[in-house]
């Protein structure tokens, strides 16, 4: 065994954002390209001789093949040792659990997140660091700066080694661990939830489906809803996490998940229903016929949040990204306890959280989460839902229609515009931003817009600011219509429209979503001429 020098070319790397370098599996077939990246992301970093680094991955289509590479990287990098999932396996949530647990120095995860995989599908790589979240902008923005630079990386030219057996092995002078998949996560889920009072509520009859999407989060919901805590057998489906993850796709939203929404809405639906993603850090929480809005799960989530063991004593705070609703603002302001707004991505909770600032925070897109890990963590948000269930003995909407009886109910909806053409969906933003000072104060479609603007954020912790961070109209009764492009698309740009319109009053809280939001959809249309600027007369998905 010896570390080799191998030489290879730059790469034109796509910047990698919050979620890391996403790309077809093709792609990163290519020789040398997963490599590249991996030696610029080490090279950033100092003084990694004999630290840890964890690797696993959601157990897509090339899993594998990256976890090897990167066993022989970190060994010619001086690391000391490498934890890795056995298989290869390792959910988002849980790297960050073994990354925090473990005291190391980072971790790397391979996923793409809920984009489809298989030989022709995505393969995603990502750097957390020791605290266990998504690496800060200056480290993504230097593996990038690099990437296109390099022309040698260093790896030990030792064989495969055995990941698929729990043990110690050796590659050079660093000690390989592969460790349990599941054993530190189901442990840190054991202190944050009254287990006893779940195992009593599935020992006494109630049922659930949890669907794993044939992803990653299958082997865990296994372990603790059946094994630990008792669930019937056939609770978890689609549990085998798969190459391909069964050719779905595995976003658990109302339309990628809706096996499990028509289940939940037939004669033999269980009490309760759950789904989470590729990578196991989203969830999508669903009762009998009545499937819950992310925006609402977060606050009723934080309204109930002590008869929870780890937040007993209560939360200091929660966070949304923007365009999630401000129900969650409500419950913050009952409970005395502030609620900031950040821009989207998980990345931006992580100083809040590292400072203790906020106890819960999440996003409308299917993400909630809290200071337990530094990721967003779909198993937990499922637990913490059968936990108030347990503590409170009501059905999933009654809970929810009691929210909104005491708060307000906070109608939501994304409407989402897909694989636009780029320079037509630019074209629309800037003239949407154009057009900012003149839209406050019109009245549109009966509301008065009382703030205009671009979303600009100032982390409190460190002064950095993050500036055009979506457009939105606030109108004086407190309804929103937010415009912003996504920023983890692999093909054209995607516009979202996040719609929210708020209504206190119990007699008017049964309408249909898209009903209760037309006025709101109608201004979306007429301010940014939606249709005008791209040719689509619908959006492509409505969440
Ligand atoms: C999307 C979601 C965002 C989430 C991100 C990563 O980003 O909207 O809330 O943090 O995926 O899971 P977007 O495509 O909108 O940039
Ligand atoms: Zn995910």
């Amino acid at each position: 065994m010896s570390i080799v020098t191998h030489t290879t070319t730059p790469f034109a790397g796509q910047r990698p954002g919050t979620s890391g370098l996403r790309k077809k599996v093709t792609v990163f077939q290519q020789p040398g390209y997963l490599e590249n990246f991996v030696q610029a992301l080490f090279d950033g970093l100092e003084g990694t001789s004999g630290q840890t680094l964890v690797v696993g991955g959601d157990g897509r289509f090339h899993n594998r093949v990256a976890v090897q590479v990167i066993i022989r990287m970190a060994a010619a990098q001086g690391f000391g040792r490498v934890l890795v999932g056995q298989g290869g396996i390792l959910s988002t949530p849980a790297v960050s659990c073994v990354i925090r647990k473990h005291g190391a120095y980072g971790g790397i995860v391979l996923s793409a997140s809920h984009n489809p995989g298989g030989p022709d599908g995505d393969f995603g790589i990502k750097y957390n660091v020791g605290n266990g979240g998504p690496a800060p902008e200056k480290i993504t923005e230097g593996i990038y700066t690099r990437s296109q630079t390099i022309t040698q990386y260093r790896s030990s030219d030792a064989a495969n080694i055995d990941i698929e057996n729990l043990g110690t092995r050796q590659v050079e002078g660093m000690t390989v661990e592969v460790i349990d998949s599941v054993a530190d996560y189901a442990a840190l889920m054991a202190e944050c939830f009254d287990f006893d009072a779940i195992r009593r509520v599935f020992a006494n009859g109630f049922t659930m489906r949890f669907d794993a999407m044939g992803a990653v989060g299958g082997p865990y919901a296994k372990a603790i809803l059946e094994g630990t805590l008792g669930a019937p057998k056939g609770t978890v489906v689609n549990g085998e996490p798969l190459e391909d993850f069964g050719g779905h796709h595995p976003d658990p939203n109302p339309v990628n998940a809706h096996d499990l929404i028509e289940h939940m809405a037939s004669a033999d639906a269980p009490d309760f229903g759950a789904a989470s993603d590729g990578d196991a850090d989203r969830n999508m929480i669903v009762g009998r016929k009545f499937p819950v809005a992310p925006s609402d799960s977060l606050a009723l989530l934080a309204a109930h949040a002590t008869v929870a063991p780890r937040y007993r004593k209560g939360i200091a705070g929660i966070a949304r990204s923007m365009p999630t609703s401000t129900a969650a603002d409500r419950v913050a302001k009952a409970l005395g306890v502030p609620c900031y707004e950040t821009p989207t991505g998980w990345k931006f909770f992580g100083n809040l959280l590292d400072a203790g600032k906020v106890t819960l925070c999440g996003e409308e897109s299917y993400g909630t989460g809290s200071d337990h890990v530094r990721e967003k963590d779909g198993l937990w948000a499922v637990l913490f839902w059968l936990n108030i269930l347990a503590a409170t003995g009501k059905s999933v909407e009654s809970l929810v229609r009691a929210h909104w009886a005491k708060y307000g109910r906070n109608y939501y909806s994304r409407h989402d515009y897909e694989a636009v053409d780029t320079a037509k969906a630019d074209a629309l933003m800037a003239a949407l931003r154009a057009k900012l000072p003149s839209l406050v104060g019109q009245v549109l479609e009966g509301q008065k817009v009382a703030i205009a603007d671009d979303f600009s954020y100032t982390d409190p912790i460190d002064g950095s600011v993050s500036s055009k961070q979506g457009v939105r109209l606030i109108f004086e009764n407190g309804s929103r219509v937010v415009f912003r492009l996504s920023g983890t698309g692999t093909e054209g740009a995607t516009l979202r429209v996040y719609l929210e319109k708020y209504e206190p009053e119990v007699a008017h809280q049964s309408i249909e979503t898209q009903a209760a939001l037309a006025s709101l959809i109608a201004v979306a249309q007429q301010v940014a001429g939606i249709t005008a600027h791209t040719g689509r007369n619908e959006p492509s998905v409505v969440t």
